[in-house]
């Protein structure tokens, strides 16, 4: 029930047209069910009789309310389909602008693929059960009660036999539902897993391509595909049964009528108008039960994506703003007190474990460490990406937790390890960082980020389209225009997450130059793995596993570190060997 409460929020504006179909849906029912009775009268009053007079009265009767029923049912299924189509919409934004609210914790806890799979096949099915609910649910049961009134007063001794359908659909429909339900469930399971594998591999098909590996991703792909398949079909087949069972009933019941109904107008107490009446009312009341079955085969099956939907809707975002935000940030002083994380609380052991830092404000702070020691992580507290299990990190003197979130990741730039630049071109990309900036600071951040020389090269210059995750673009080009973008916001602490690992040294070199001259009072974090580009920072960490194995500068790191001194020396092997090679 809270399930569909939650959603039902979502109708709003729909809720109009919601209301109206099954109005307008009653009417057509309640037209349509006087239909066989005004056939069964000009049946016995007009052609059994021979009376024209009355042939033509009830025919035009007949036919005009066929008429009006005709257009019912169509306005029906105009407004059934507005309303349904309206609150898929408003369900897909709905979500949508609650996954913008998540934290990277809630994306982990979901995956991607399944959010993609969840606002697209789900919210469609979601569609369609609420279409079939808006026009079934008062069609069906109005139906059934009318016809079987109906057929009571046209001749209760033949009308009981209608009763027998209701203990052989009652005990058979719900046995083929509860069957189908588990496979349904698992069906929407696999479709995360297929759009996982294609996200992937159409993400990765470059990587896929030089790995060669196509064949391999085909396979999975058709594995997934063929579970899927496999289990519609079994799905399928079981609400195959319900067609029918349904045709069986429908023709037991018309035997069981007709023959009753031959005694009784052989024995001159029943009209032949009576019989047609009642076997119109047979069908009717068979359809209905057949509706009611497909409501339910629909709620069935749309059943799980509602859960599915509504576990996306009544998440909690991990990472709020606090009652009483701080929204200034004082300066780019960074400090980690005994910080330990976990990104799940059954890890067995932390990622970070017990970190203690002091980063004063406009040092330059190099992090240094294998890949999985955390470094990622670590600098991923700063703007609060993720939050921390114990312990605190403060920035400018605040727990990052106090602060307006907006605010403190405008004052903290960070370049993602895994950065994405959007499709759109060079301007609206570095854009980004700062909606308001105008060409000439585009062009001074470039420079800075050594990005102008190429941008200008370009035929379009700024205005050169950048494709989808910026495809046209090198690694290293990619890596400048997002230290550009994260420049243009003028932070005062930019994290540098392995930015340059696909730029030269010389050019790596010209960006710690340019930093250091151009923004002296920023405070930055350079994440590398060489020690070519932290060398100069005032203070390097080494990180282990999780933990601060060393912190110094460049020379005392090579005195003291046997880490930094094995990633220094295996980096500059000619250096320390001499030219012996030669
Ligand atoms: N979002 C995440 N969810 C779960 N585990 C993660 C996540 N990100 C990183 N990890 C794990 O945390 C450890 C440190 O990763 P990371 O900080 O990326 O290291 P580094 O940047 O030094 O290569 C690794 O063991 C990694 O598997
Ligand atoms: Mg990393």
């Amino acid at each position: 029930m809270n399930i569909v409460k939650t959603l039902l929020k979502s109708v709003r504006e729909f809720k109009k047209l919601s209301i109206i179909t099954p109005l307008i849906i009653i009417a057509e029912v309640i037209l349509e069910m006087f239909l066989p009775f005004i056939t069964g009268r000009l049946i016995d009053e007009g052609v059994e009789v021979g009376n024209m007079q009355m042939i033509i009265r009830y025919g035009v009767i007949l036919f005009v309310m066929a008429l009006l029923s005709l257009a019912a049912g169509a306005g029906a299924a105009i407004t059934g389909a507005k309303a349904s189509t309206g609150f898929a919409k408003n369900l897909r934004r709905d979500m949508y602008h609650k996954v913008q609210d998540y934290s990277f914790a809630n994306i982990d806890k979901f995956s991607t693929s399944s959010l993609v799979t969840r606002l697209t096949t789900d919210v469609t099915n979601v569609q369609n059960a609420y279409q079939i609910v808006l026009r079934m649910a008062v069609r069906s049961p109005i139906m059934l009660v009318f016809a079987l009134i109906m057929s009571f007063s046209v001749n209760p001794r033949v009308a009981w036999v209608f009763l027998l359908a209701i203990p052989i659909l009652g005990t058979c429909l719900p046995l083929l539902l509860t069957r189908a339900h588990p496979i349904f469930k698992r069906i929407f399971r696999r479709y995360d897993k297929l759009n996982l594998v294609v996200q992937e591999n159409l993400r990765g098909i470059r990587v896929v391509k030089s790995f060669v590996r196509e064949g391999h991703e085909k396979e999975k792909f058709d594995d997934i595909s063929e579970s899927i398949y496999q289990d519609f079909s079994k799905a399928e087949k079981i609400m195959a049964f319900t067609g029918p069972l349904m045709s069986f009933c429908i023709y037991l019941i018309i035997i069981l009528v007709s023959w009753l109904s031959a005694k009784f107008i052989i024995g001159g107490t029943m009209t032949t108008g009576d019989l047609t009446t009642l076997i119109s009312y047979a069908g009717n009341i068979l359809m209905g039960l057949m509706f009611i079955s497909v409501s339910i085969m629909m709620m069935v099956i749309s059943r799980p994506s509602m859960e599915r939907i509504t576990e996306i809707l009544t998440e909690e975002p991990t990472i709020k703003d606090p009652e009483n935000p701080v929204t200034a940030v004082k300066d780019g002083s960074v400090s980690f007190k005994n910080v330990t994380l976990m990104y799940s609380r059954k890890a067995e052991k932390p990622v970070l474990d017990n970190i203690s830092i002091d980063i004063a404000s406009g040092e330059t702070v190099g992090i240094i460490g294998g890949t999985g020691s955390s470094k990622s992580s670590l600098v991923q507290l700063i703007p609060r990406l993720y939050d921390v299990i114990e312990g605190s990190v403060q920035v400018g003197g605040v727990d990052v937790r106090d602060y307006h979130i907006e605010t403190l990741r405008n004052e903290v730039a960070m370049v993602l390890q895994k950065n994405v630049l959007f499709s759109g071109t060079i301007k609206e990309n570095l854009r980004w960082g700062n909606e308001h900036a105008t060409d000439e600071e585009l062009v001074r951040v470039c420079k800075l980020a050594q990005a102008d020389g190429f941008i200008q090269s370009f035929p379009d210059g700024y205005d050169t389209y950048i494709e989808q995750g910026g495809a046209n673009v090198s690694g290293g080009q990619k890596q400048r225009l997002c230290i550009a973008r994260a420049l243009l916001k003028k932070p005062k602490i930019l994290i540098l997450d392995d930015s340059t690992s696909a730029v030269d040294t010389r050019t790596d070199a010209l960006i710690r130059k340019a930093m250091l001259e151009e923004i002296p009072n920023t405070t930055k974090i350079i994440i590398a793995q060489r020690t070519s580009s932290v060398q100069d920072a005032d203070k390097i960490i080494v990180l282990d596993e999780g933990r601060v194995s060393a912190v110094g500068s460049h020379e005392e790191l090579l005195k003291t570190s046997a880490i930094y001194q094995e990633v220094y020396y295996s980096q500059n092997r000619e250096e320390a060997f001499g030219s012996a090679e030669e």
